[in-house]
Protein backbone atom coordinates (compact mmCIF):
# COMPACT_ATOMS: atom_id res chain seq x y z
CA UNK A 1 0.00 0.00 0.00
CA UNK A 2 1.42 3.69 -1.06
CA UNK A 3 2.41 5.54 2.09
CA UNK A 4 0.82 9.02 2.49
CA UNK A 5 3.52 11.53 1.40
CA UNK A 6 5.06 12.96 4.88
CA UNK A 7 4.97 16.58 4.81
CA UNK A 8 7.82 17.85 7.50
CA UNK A 9 8.08 21.41 5.00
CA UNK A 10 6.60 23.59 8.02
CA UNK A 11 3.43 23.59 10.35
CA UNK A 12 2.12 25.80 8.73
CA UNK A 13 0.93 23.00 6.06
CA UNK A 14 -1.41 22.12 9.33
CA UNK A 15 -5.01 21.70 8.74
CA UNK A 16 -7.93 23.18 10.30
CA UNK A 17 -8.74 20.18 13.06
CA UNK A 18 -12.50 18.45 12.79
CA UNK A 19 -13.36 21.07 15.68
CA UNK A 20 -12.36 24.04 13.93
CA UNK A 21 -14.35 23.18 10.94
CA UNK A 22 -17.55 23.09 12.88
CA UNK A 23 -17.06 26.23 14.86
CA UNK A 24 -16.06 28.25 11.42
CA UNK A 25 -19.43 27.15 9.89
CA UNK A 26 -21.48 27.83 13.01
CA UNK A 27 -19.51 31.16 13.47
CA UNK A 28 -21.36 34.47 14.09
CA UNK A 29 -19.76 37.09 11.74
CA UNK A 30 -19.95 40.74 10.68
CA UNK A 31 -18.56 43.13 8.63
CA UNK A 32 -15.43 43.70 10.74
CA UNK A 33 -13.92 46.87 9.13
CA UNK A 34 -17.16 48.35 10.95
CA UNK A 35 -15.56 46.29 13.82
CA UNK A 36 -18.93 44.45 13.80
CA UNK A 37 -17.84 40.79 13.42
CA UNK A 38 -18.80 39.18 17.07
CA UNK A 39 -16.53 36.37 16.49
CA UNK A 40 -12.95 38.77 15.75
CA UNK A 41 -14.06 41.03 18.71
CA UNK A 42 -14.05 38.12 20.54
CA UNK A 43 -10.98 36.48 19.67
CA UNK A 44 -9.19 39.96 19.89
CA UNK A 45 -10.15 40.33 23.59
CA UNK A 46 -8.86 36.74 24.34
CA UNK A 47 -5.59 37.65 22.22
CA UNK A 48 -5.35 40.16 24.44
CA UNK A 49 -6.24 38.84 27.85
CA UNK A 50 -4.10 35.64 27.44
CA UNK A 51 -0.79 38.01 26.81
CA UNK A 52 -1.49 40.25 29.53
CA UNK A 53 -1.92 43.32 26.89
CA UNK A 54 -4.66 45.95 26.50
CA UNK A 55 -5.48 45.10 23.21
CA UNK A 56 -5.08 42.67 20.28
CA UNK A 57 -5.90 43.39 16.63
CA UNK A 58 -6.90 40.11 14.00
CA UNK A 59 -4.78 40.27 10.58
CA UNK A 60 -4.19 37.77 7.81
CA UNK A 61 -0.40 36.63 8.16
CA UNK A 62 2.31 37.32 10.33
CA UNK A 63 4.60 39.24 7.92
CA UNK A 64 1.60 41.56 7.87
CA UNK A 65 1.68 42.02 12.11
CA UNK A 66 5.29 42.86 11.78
CA UNK A 67 5.48 45.42 9.04
CA UNK A 68 2.54 46.97 11.40
CA UNK A 69 4.40 46.54 14.51
CA UNK A 70 7.41 47.76 12.63
CA UNK A 71 6.07 50.91 11.47
CA UNK A 72 3.93 51.75 14.72
CA UNK A 73 6.92 52.11 16.10
CA UNK A 74 9.55 54.18 13.81
CA UNK A 75 9.93 56.82 11.65
CA UNK A 76 11.34 56.94 8.34
CA UNK A 77 14.88 57.23 8.15
CA UNK A 78 15.36 54.96 11.45
CA UNK A 79 17.29 52.14 12.21
CA UNK A 80 15.63 48.41 13.35
CA UNK A 81 18.40 46.43 15.00
CA UNK A 82 17.72 42.16 14.52
CA UNK A 83 18.97 39.24 14.42
CA UNK A 84 21.14 38.36 11.50
CA UNK A 85 19.02 35.50 10.24
CA UNK A 86 15.70 37.37 11.42
CA UNK A 87 12.81 36.57 9.24
CA UNK A 88 11.65 40.57 8.78
CA UNK A 89 14.97 40.51 7.04
CA UNK A 90 15.32 37.48 4.90
CA UNK A 91 11.28 36.75 4.14
CA UNK A 92 9.27 40.24 4.18
CA UNK A 93 10.38 41.48 0.93
CA UNK A 94 12.22 44.52 1.82
CA UNK A 95 8.92 46.09 3.69
CA UNK A 96 10.71 47.51 6.38
CA UNK A 97 11.81 50.08 3.70
CA UNK A 98 8.79 49.89 1.30
CA UNK A 99 6.67 50.40 4.14
CA UNK A 100 8.48 52.28 6.99
CA UNK A 101 11.21 53.32 5.42
CA UNK A 102 13.43 51.70 7.51
CA UNK A 103 16.88 50.01 7.19
CA UNK A 104 17.74 46.58 9.39
CA UNK A 105 20.93 46.79 11.15
CA UNK A 106 21.37 42.81 12.31
CA UNK A 107 23.55 41.49 14.83
CA UNK A 108 24.51 38.00 14.62
CA UNK A 109 23.63 35.78 17.80
CA UNK A 110 24.20 32.49 18.95
CA UNK A 111 22.70 29.91 17.69
CA UNK A 112 19.69 33.16 16.73
CA UNK A 113 19.27 34.01 20.28
CA UNK A 114 20.57 37.51 21.07
CA UNK A 115 21.79 39.03 24.44
CA UNK A 116 21.58 42.82 25.30
CA UNK A 117 25.66 43.01 25.29
CA UNK A 118 25.25 41.70 21.79
CA UNK A 119 22.72 44.43 21.03
CA UNK A 120 24.04 47.30 22.94
CA UNK A 121 26.89 48.32 20.56
CA UNK A 122 24.43 47.87 17.77
CA UNK A 123 22.59 50.78 18.92
CA UNK A 124 22.63 54.24 17.66
CA UNK A 125 20.88 57.06 20.06
CA UNK A 126 23.06 59.86 20.77
CA UNK A 127 21.44 61.95 18.08
CA UNK A 128 24.14 62.26 15.98
CA UNK A 129 23.39 63.99 13.09
CA UNK A 130 24.89 62.06 10.67
CA UNK A 131 24.18 58.91 11.66
CA UNK A 132 20.85 57.30 11.36
CA UNK A 133 19.26 56.55 14.64
CA UNK A 134 18.31 53.57 16.21
CA UNK A 135 14.36 53.64 16.14
CA UNK A 136 12.96 49.87 17.34
CA UNK A 137 14.88 46.62 18.51
CA UNK A 138 13.66 43.26 17.39
CA UNK A 139 13.35 40.06 18.68
CA UNK A 140 12.39 36.63 17.44
CA UNK A 141 11.28 33.86 19.58
CA UNK A 142 11.71 31.28 18.62
CA UNK A 143 14.36 31.91 16.06
CA UNK A 144 12.80 29.79 12.90
CA UNK A 145 15.97 30.25 10.45
CA UNK A 146 18.26 29.30 13.51
CA UNK A 147 16.73 26.00 14.42
CA UNK A 148 13.29 26.82 16.36
CA UNK A 149 15.74 28.10 19.39
CA UNK A 150 14.52 29.83 22.15
CA UNK A 151 15.71 32.90 24.29
CA UNK A 152 14.99 32.59 27.89
CA UNK A 153 13.22 33.72 29.94
CA UNK A 154 15.49 35.54 31.78
CA UNK A 155 17.22 37.24 28.41
CA UNK A 156 13.83 38.12 27.32
CA UNK A 157 13.94 40.84 30.38
CA UNK A 158 17.38 41.90 30.14
CA UNK A 159 15.92 43.04 26.63
CA UNK A 160 13.07 44.75 27.33
CA UNK A 161 14.86 46.05 30.61
CA UNK A 162 17.98 46.76 28.13
CA UNK A 163 15.75 48.32 25.40
CA UNK A 164 13.38 50.62 27.81
CA UNK A 165 16.23 51.92 29.48
CA UNK A 166 17.73 53.31 26.07
CA UNK A 167 14.40 54.90 25.20
CA UNK A 168 13.90 52.18 22.70
CA UNK A 169 10.41 50.10 21.62
CA UNK A 170 11.01 46.62 21.91
CA UNK A 171 9.38 44.30 19.37
CA UNK A 172 8.70 40.42 19.55
CA UNK A 173 8.26 38.41 16.66
CA UNK A 174 6.48 35.77 18.18
CA UNK A 175 5.25 33.48 14.92
CA UNK A 176 5.89 30.59 17.32
CA UNK A 177 5.79 31.97 20.77
CA UNK A 178 3.77 29.43 22.04
CA UNK A 179 6.36 27.16 21.54
CA UNK A 180 9.14 28.75 23.16
CA UNK A 181 6.46 29.05 26.24
CA UNK A 182 5.79 25.46 26.20
CA UNK A 183 9.99 24.26 25.83
CA UNK A 184 10.63 26.61 28.87
CA UNK A 185 7.47 25.44 31.00
CA UNK A 186 6.43 28.92 31.58
CA UNK A 187 3.08 31.14 30.03
CA UNK A 188 3.20 33.73 27.37
CA UNK A 189 2.06 36.86 29.60
CA UNK A 190 4.77 36.13 31.63
CA UNK A 191 7.53 35.24 28.84
CA UNK A 192 6.42 38.48 26.78
CA UNK A 193 5.97 41.05 29.66
CA UNK A 194 7.11 44.30 28.92
CA UNK A 195 7.56 43.97 25.17
CA UNK A 196 5.82 46.61 23.51
CA UNK A 197 4.16 44.96 20.97
CA UNK A 198 4.20 40.58 20.09
CA UNK A 199 3.33 38.92 16.89
CA UNK A 200 2.30 35.49 17.15
CA UNK A 201 0.93 33.61 14.41
CA UNK A 202 -2.35 31.10 15.06
CA UNK A 203 -1.73 29.42 11.61
CA UNK A 204 1.87 27.59 12.15
CA UNK A 205 1.31 24.68 15.06
CA UNK A 206 -1.58 26.13 16.14
CA UNK A 207 -3.43 24.31 13.17
CA UNK A 208 -5.33 27.57 12.28
CA UNK A 209 -6.32 27.83 8.59
CA UNK A 210 -5.58 31.92 8.38
CA UNK A 211 -4.38 33.98 10.64
CA UNK A 212 -1.52 36.21 13.79
CA UNK A 213 -2.23 38.16 16.31
CA UNK A 214 -0.44 41.80 17.07
CA UNK A 215 -0.72 42.29 20.98
CA UNK A 216 0.49 45.54 22.74
CA UNK A 217 -1.33 48.79 24.14
CA UNK A 218 -4.75 50.30 23.49
CA UNK A 219 -3.11 53.12 21.79
CA UNK A 220 -0.85 51.44 19.42
CA UNK A 221 -3.26 48.64 18.29
CA UNK A 222 -5.89 51.59 17.64
CA UNK A 223 -3.88 52.90 14.64
CA UNK A 224 -2.71 49.07 13.86
CA UNK A 225 -6.05 49.21 12.40
CA UNK A 226 -5.46 52.11 10.09
CA UNK A 227 -2.18 50.58 9.17
CA UNK A 228 -3.95 47.12 8.67
CA UNK A 229 -6.31 48.86 6.23
CA UNK A 230 -3.39 50.32 4.59
CA UNK A 231 -1.95 47.18 3.54
CA UNK A 232 -5.11 45.63 2.46
CA UNK A 233 -5.92 43.68 5.45
CA UNK A 234 -8.97 45.16 6.37
CA UNK A 235 -11.44 41.85 6.24
CA UNK A 236 -15.11 41.38 6.37
CA UNK A 237 -16.83 38.60 8.35
CA UNK A 238 -13.66 37.17 9.04
CA UNK A 239 -15.10 35.86 11.51
CA UNK A 240 -15.09 32.62 10.36
CA UNK A 241 -11.18 32.41 10.47
CA UNK A 242 -11.75 33.87 13.95
CA UNK A 243 -13.87 31.13 14.97
CA UNK A 244 -11.19 28.52 14.29
CA UNK A 245 -8.68 31.14 15.74
CA UNK A 246 -9.98 31.14 19.04
CA UNK A 247 -9.66 27.12 18.99
CA UNK A 248 -6.04 27.71 18.30
CA UNK A 249 -5.66 30.13 21.01
CA UNK A 250 -7.55 28.28 23.47
CA UNK A 251 -6.80 24.48 22.75
CA UNK A 252 -3.77 23.91 20.90
CA UNK A 253 -0.99 25.23 23.17
CA UNK A 254 -1.03 22.45 25.17
CA UNK A 255 -0.08 19.64 22.55
CA UNK A 256 2.81 21.46 21.21
CA UNK A 257 4.82 19.41 23.54
CA UNK A 258 3.96 16.27 21.29
CA UNK A 259 5.75 18.14 18.41
CA UNK A 260 8.63 19.13 20.35
CA UNK A 261 8.93 15.12 21.65
CA UNK A 262 8.98 14.78 17.88
CA UNK A 263 11.19 16.38 16.65
CA UNK A 264 13.94 15.59 19.43
CA UNK A 265 12.96 11.93 18.43
CA UNK A 266 14.01 12.74 14.88
CA UNK A 267 17.37 14.52 15.74
CA UNK A 268 18.14 11.92 17.82
CA UNK A 269 17.29 9.31 14.81
CA UNK A 270 19.21 11.40 12.63
CA UNK A 271 22.34 11.85 15.09
CA UNK A 272 25.58 9.53 13.87
CA UNK A 273 23.94 8.91 10.36
CA UNK A 274 26.77 9.33 8.37
CA UNK A 275 26.43 12.17 5.35
CA UNK A 276 23.88 14.28 7.89
CA UNK A 277 25.27 16.54 10.70
CA UNK A 278 23.46 17.24 13.63
CA UNK A 279 23.50 17.74 17.37
CA UNK A 280 20.50 16.74 19.11
CA UNK A 281 20.84 18.78 21.97
CA UNK A 282 20.34 21.76 19.65
CA UNK A 283 16.78 20.97 18.80
CA UNK A 284 14.70 22.58 21.39
CA UNK A 285 11.45 23.17 19.47
CA UNK A 286 9.60 21.46 16.92
CA UNK A 287 12.60 22.70 14.03
CA UNK A 288 15.26 20.10 12.88
CA UNK A 289 17.96 21.78 11.01
CA UNK A 290 20.84 19.40 9.75
CA UNK A 291 23.70 19.34 7.42
CA UNK A 292 23.92 17.87 4.52
CA UNK A 293 27.57 16.86 2.28
CA UNK A 294 25.48 16.84 -0.42
CA UNK A 295 23.39 19.89 -2.25
CA UNK A 296 20.54 20.23 0.03
CA UNK A 297 18.38 21.02 -2.96
CA UNK A 298 19.16 18.07 -4.40
CA UNK A 299 18.80 16.54 -1.36
CA UNK A 300 15.38 17.36 -0.73
CA UNK A 301 14.48 16.09 -4.41
CA UNK A 302 15.52 13.17 -3.45
CA UNK A 303 13.59 13.27 -0.69
CA UNK A 304 10.43 13.70 -2.35
CA UNK A 305 11.15 10.84 -4.46
CA UNK A 306 11.12 8.86 -1.58
CA UNK A 307 7.89 10.14 -0.09
CA UNK A 308 8.58 13.01 2.57
CA UNK A 309 8.94 16.94 1.85
CA UNK A 310 11.56 19.08 3.75
CA UNK A 311 12.88 22.44 3.01
CA UNK A 312 16.45 23.35 2.15
CA UNK A 313 17.78 26.51 3.89
CA UNK A 314 21.13 26.60 2.76
CA UNK A 315 23.17 25.38 0.33
CA UNK A 316 24.08 22.55 2.83
CA UNK A 317 21.33 22.44 4.83
CA UNK A 318 17.31 20.80 5.40
CA UNK A 319 14.98 21.80 7.73
CA UNK A 320 12.36 19.72 9.65
CA UNK A 321 9.38 21.15 10.85
CA UNK A 322 7.10 18.73 12.78
CA UNK A 323 3.38 19.60 13.48
CA UNK A 324 0.18 17.76 14.46
CA UNK A 325 -0.66 16.35 11.11
CA UNK A 326 2.66 14.20 11.02
CA UNK A 327 2.43 11.75 14.45
CA UNK A 328 5.17 9.97 16.15
CA UNK A 329 5.17 6.93 13.70
CA UNK A 330 5.49 8.97 10.62
CA UNK A 331 8.03 10.76 11.99
CA UNK A 332 9.95 7.51 12.79
CA UNK A 333 9.49 6.84 9.33
CA UNK A 334 10.36 10.01 7.82
CA UNK A 335 13.85 9.31 9.93
CA UNK A 336 14.40 6.25 7.93
CA UNK A 337 14.04 8.20 4.58
CA UNK A 338 16.68 10.13 5.68
CA UNK A 339 18.72 7.45 6.29
CA UNK A 340 18.66 5.94 2.90
CA UNK A 341 18.91 9.13 1.06
CA UNK A 342 21.95 10.54 2.78
CA UNK A 343 23.34 6.37 1.74
CA UNK A 344 22.52 6.29 -1.58
CA UNK A 345 23.87 10.44 -1.94
CA UNK A 346 27.32 9.07 -0.07
CA UNK A 347 26.72 6.28 -2.56
CA UNK A 348 27.25 8.65 -5.70
CA UNK A 349 29.58 11.14 -4.33
C1 LIG B 1 9.53 33.83 12.71
C2 LIG B 1 8.47 34.12 11.71
N1 LIG B 1 7.92 35.34 11.68
C3 LIG B 1 6.96 35.66 10.82
C4 LIG B 1 6.47 34.73 9.93
C5 LIG B 1 5.44 35.18 8.92
O1 LIG B 1 4.25 34.53 8.97
P1 LIG B 1 3.30 34.48 7.68
O2 LIG B 1 3.80 33.35 6.84
O3 LIG B 1 1.95 34.25 8.25
O4 LIG B 1 3.42 35.78 6.98
C6 LIG B 1 7.01 33.44 9.91
C7 LIG B 1 6.53 32.44 8.93
O5 LIG B 1 7.08 31.38 8.80
C8 LIG B 1 8.04 33.13 10.82
O6 LIG B 1 8.62 31.92 10.86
Amino acid sequence: MNQPIIDLRSDTVTKPTPEMRAAMAAAEVGDDVYAEDPTINRLEARAAEVFGKEAAIFVPTGSMGNQIALRLHTQPGKEVVCEARAHVLDWEMGMAAVFSGCQLRTVAGQRGVLRWQDIEPALSTTGLYYRAQTGLVWIENTHNMAGGTVTPLAVMQELVAGAHDRGLPIHLDGARVFNAAVALGTDVATLTRGFDTVNFCLSKGLCAPVGSMLVGSAADIARARSLRKALGGGMRQAGILAAAGLIALDEMPERLHEDHANAKLLASSLNGVEGVSIDPAEVETNIVIFGVEADAAKFVADLKAAGMLAGAVGPRSVRLVTHRDVDTAACGRAAEIVQQVAAKALAHA
